[in-house]
């Protein structure tokens, strides 16, 4: 028996073979939430600051999830005459988004998730969002900061809490950095309702961090999805082009020094990973620092919890526990607050023990590239007791990026 089968939080969802009568329900029990957060808000006069309560309060009393079937969303979408006008925030490419009612005020939306999101980020709209099958890490920040220009602002990004959101819990979404998150979806799927208004543009607008200390403005097209300003877009182009050879370094250098805060923040990012590998990343965020100002050093780490991120091949990391870890991994700058975390998250698990066994399996099954060799794990278990001290076997192991908060004080 895995500890997937018997934490009662992370239990897997038993798919029963569901009547036909059954289908409707869910959809039915949308639009009947749907009506009644409508109802009571237009009585409140459609002001954006009341509805995460309202929306809070009527999906905590109806729970949604106990009606949760993926199936009846496959029927909707065979049977549905006129879909709804849609909000979908993450585009063709992003996760599958359905909206399944919406008048001009806001939206019921679905989301099916398969791997975590690796966006810290605020929101342009207010609501409420409620997890309707599997499991949730919800990690949410604080930032303050300065503004460089409209769209770029420079701080200090931390780490407010992290929790487990299970199916049934609500969480409110207020417009603006009050509310600042990131969602590591646990289960595969993980089914998400997000009740929301359209975006509250042209204020406030939606941010993402970038840690430990910048925040970028979010563009969206006309369709909502995410976007760039349309010069950014034909000058990442031009770079990836020109990464071929060394002639990219200078047109990057160019594109650092001498555009707009937003655009030498993103292209610096795009192309961090061929400027770290033609030894020119330095000298470039030092030209970035000396032209947009200071605040440009940043970048140095901006660019490493995305590297990890991505690196990882989530949908091989099947195990809730596994990706409890690299969550807590990502998440975390110390080993202290990891195994902390970890204890909380995990109840009756040796974090020591549980941290080698994730990456001792996902490295064998492929799913994460780290050098760690069987021989060397006992000696990585050994490291992250208390006040021990690193065999200097470990030497190499404890300078690759996704282990080197293990080893931080
Ligand atoms: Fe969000």
């Amino acid at each position: 028996m895995t500890l997937d089968d018997f934490h009662p939080l992370f239990h897997a969802r038993t798919f029963a073979i569901i009547q036909p009568e059954s289908r409707a329900d869910m959809i039915a029990a949308l639009r009947s939430l749907a009506g009644r957060i409508d109802a009571e808000w237009k009585g409140a006069g459609y002001e954006p600051a009341d509805l995460p309560a309202i929306a809070s309060r009527v999906l905590a009393e109806s729970r949604p999830d106990r009606e949760y079937d993926l199936g009846a969303l496959a029927d909707w979408t065979l049977t549905t005459p006129d879909l709804p006008d849609a909000c979908n925030p993450f585009g063709p490419l992003g996760p599958p988004a359905f909206t399944v009612w919406s008048n001009p005020h806001f939206y019921v939306n679905v989301y099916v998730y398969t791997t975590p999101e690796v966006v810290v980020h605020d929101h342009d709209f207010s609501g409420a969002f409620m997890n309707l099958s599997g499991v949730t890490i919800h990690c949410t920040y604080r930032f303050e900061g300065d503004a460089i220009d409209e769209t770029v602002h420079a701080g200090a990004l931390e780490l407010k809490g992290i929790e487990a959101i299970s199916e049934g819990r609500v969480r409110a979404i207020e417009a603006g950095e009050r509310f600042i998150h990131q969602v590591w979806h646990i289960s595969q799927p993980t089914v998400v309702l997000v009740v929301r208004t359209p975006p509250l543009t042209p204020s406030p607008r939606q941010f993402q961090y970038l840690r430990p200390s910048i925040a970028t403005q979010v563009f969206r097209n006309d369709s909502l999805a995410v976007g760039y300003p349309e010069r950014f877009a034909y000058t990442r182009k031009m770079a990836e082009c020109l990464r071929t050879s060394s002639a990219g370094i200078d047109y990057v250098k160019q594109l650092v020094r001498g555009e707009r805060p937003w655009d030498a923040v993103w292209h610096l990012m795009e192309n961090s990973r061929y400027l770290r590998n033609a030894g020119a990343l330095e000298e470039v965020i030092a030209l970035g620092a000396k032209h947009q100002g200071e605040w440009f050093g940043a970048m140095t780490n901006a660019g490493a919890d995305y590297d990890v991120f991505t690196s990882i091949k989530w949908p091989g990391v099947v195990l809730a526990r596994d990706r409890i870890v690299l969550a807590s991994l990502i998440s975390f700058r110390t080993w202290g607050p990891i195994r902390k975390s970890l204890e909380a998250l995990l109840p009756g698990v040796d974090a020591r023990a549980q941290v080698v066994e994730t990456l001792g399996s996902l490295v064998d099954a492929g799913a994460i590239a780290l050098d760690l060799r069987p021989e060397v794990r006992p000696l990585l278990a050994d490291a992250l007791g208390d006040d021990a001290a690193p065999d200097p076997k470990l030497d190499a192991v404890r300078q690759q990026p996704l282990l080197l908060p293990l080893f931080s004080p």
